[in-house]
């Protein structure tokens, strides 16, 4: 590193809020005169955006820190920068572990990051406040992807599941106006995005702090009557406020996507009561078999929590009655981790790490099963990919995404990231497929804004593929 350059480099734990806060984060620096760099070596800043939804989470921020500390030895300029949940939940405790970070901002301030930095040369400077003060979407942003943006549609969250510490961290529900939602929207089309991912805790009570009712319904038809927009995404839904205005919309509105994230948690009425979730496996189950009724070929995933205090073997057995039920094309599965400021960690009977690995192996097997089967329904089918460029596995190979959300592997072609392929699926497996291009690629995006290789600026260490909570 060059003392007198100014370069970034973000590392980004956890979620795709995450990931959107981290784009902003590096449209500040950018908008500051800052440069990329391609490691914590070679920048004049590094950057944590740090997650605390479990533990293991913590864990990695300090140990990540620990490393930094070393280069930073040897390279006194160097800032370094922790932001987002973890900063948020610490505190001070980050200033008393790691004396040596420059700056330390939370989730509601990350507008200050720029002014947070200047007053860094007088010596570390830490703000945590309590209230967004503004709107995220007002911020510059440096997008990961040309063809593709997250858009944040509101922010915090109103429910008090028993285990989750995000309504600590991020604060009350607030959701952005529509007419603003759009506006963004058609202003990334211009910018050659063909996919958006609508991001909020609770995405079906989109709305209800604006109008008294919510409003992601509308929202859906407004986005489907923006021209030029290919594909609508969303994470993610609460099952208790999935309605049937959401569902007709999904099924009505030819851009949105043919999947959906419906985190269930636990298939035990006894514990989602302990969980507050506000909704029984029947009610769930009835949600799903909406769904299924509107929209035949629609892809279901979910979140699964194992472990949860005072889950016995017959909850446990709930939990893979109802994923052998639904049959899920995907889960994302967690063991549960007690974290401060929530009820359930004061909960007494929580369970030995033992019991609750077995039962997290028997979940993975089983879910494992499911998602072979439900993927191997797609062999000898003709899907829709849009492009997301060369295979980390297989420089000779593209991958690709169905509407449905499957990650698909198909024989380099020449066609470039952010444009559609037609794919005759050959071979499934549980966690992906792999096809052969059966069509000349289909140019949606300004060809100035696609390229071959997808190198992010801003590194992810998903800590699983965490959806945001709901
Ligand atoms: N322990 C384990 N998993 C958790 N999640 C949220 N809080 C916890 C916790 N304390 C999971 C939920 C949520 C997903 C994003 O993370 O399944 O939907
Ligand atoms: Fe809110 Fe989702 Fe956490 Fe429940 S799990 S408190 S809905 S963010």
């Amino acid at each position: 590193m060059k003392t007198e350059e100014r370069t970034y480099f973000i590392r980004t734990f956890g979620c795709q809020m995450n990931e959107h806060d981290s784009e902003r984060l590096a449209g500040m620096l950018e908008a500051e005169g800052y440069t990329p760099a391609s490691s914590t070596e070679d920048a004049s800043v590094v950057l944590f955006n740090t997650c605390c939804i479990r533990e293991n989470a913590d864990t990695r921020l300090y140990g990540n820190l620990g490393h930094v500390k070393s280069i930073k030895d040897r390279q006194p300029g160097k800032k370094i920068v922790v932001a987002g949940c973890l900063a948020q939940k610490d505190r001070s405790l980050i200033q008393r572990k790691a004396p040596y970070v420059d700056v330390v901002l939370g989730t509601h301030n990350l507008s200050s990051l720029p002014r947070l930095l200047r007053d860094s040369e007088a010596g570390p400077s830490f703000e945590i406040l309590e209230q967004t003060e503004t709107f995220p979407s007002a911020l510059p942003t440096r997008r990961n992807s040309p063809w593709h943006a997250w858009v944040s549609i509101s922010i915090g969250c109103n429910n008090s599941c028993t285990f989750c510490i995000v309504p600590a961290v991020r604060g009350r529900e607030e959701s952005r106006r529509m007419g603003d939602i759009v506006s963004e929207v058609e202003r990334l089309l211009d910018d050659g995005v063909v996919e958006v991912t609508l991001l909020g805790q609770n995405v079906n009570s989109y709305g209800r702090d604006l109008d008294g009712t919510p409003m992601f319904a509308r929202l859906l038809y407004a986005l489907d009557d923006v021209e030029g927009l290919m594909r609508v995404r969303f994470t993610s839904p609460h099952p208790k406020d999935f309605r049937a205005d959401s569902v007709r919309a999904m099924a009505e509105c030819g851009v949105v996507c043919e999947h959906i994230h419906l985190p269930v948690q636990s298939g035990s009425d006894r514990l989602l009561k302990r969980m507050k979730r506000s909704y029984t496996q029947g009610r769930y189950l009835d949600k799903v078999r909406m769904v299924r009724d509107a929209i035949p070929d629609v892809a279901i995933t979910t979140d699964i929590i194992v472990g949860f205090p005072g889950e016995t073997e017959a909850d446990f057995a709930q939990t893979m009655a109802l994923v052998s039920e639904v049959r899920y094309d995907g889960a994302y599965t967690f063991q549960y981790s007690p974290r401060p400021m929530t009820a359930a960690a004061d909960m007494p009977d929580h369970l030995p790490k033992e019991v609750v690995q077995e039962r997290y192996e028997r979940l993975a097997a089983l879910q494992d099963e499911i998602a072979i089967e439900r993927n191997a329904r797609h062999l000898g089918e003709t899907e829709e990919l849009l492009v997301e460029g060369i295979s980390k596995k297989d420089p000779g190979r593209l991958t690709g995404r169905t509407r449905t959300n499957k990650l698909v592997h198909f024989p380099d072609d020449g066609a470039t990231e952010g444009t559609f392929r037609n794919v005759l699926i050959t071979a499934t497996h549980p966690h992906h497929l792999e096809g052969e291009s059966v069509d000349a690629p289909v140019e949606t995006v300004p060809a100035a804004s696609t390229s071959r290789m997808s190198l992010p600026l801003v590194a992810t260490t998903a800590t699983s593929g965490c959806s945001s909570c709901s």
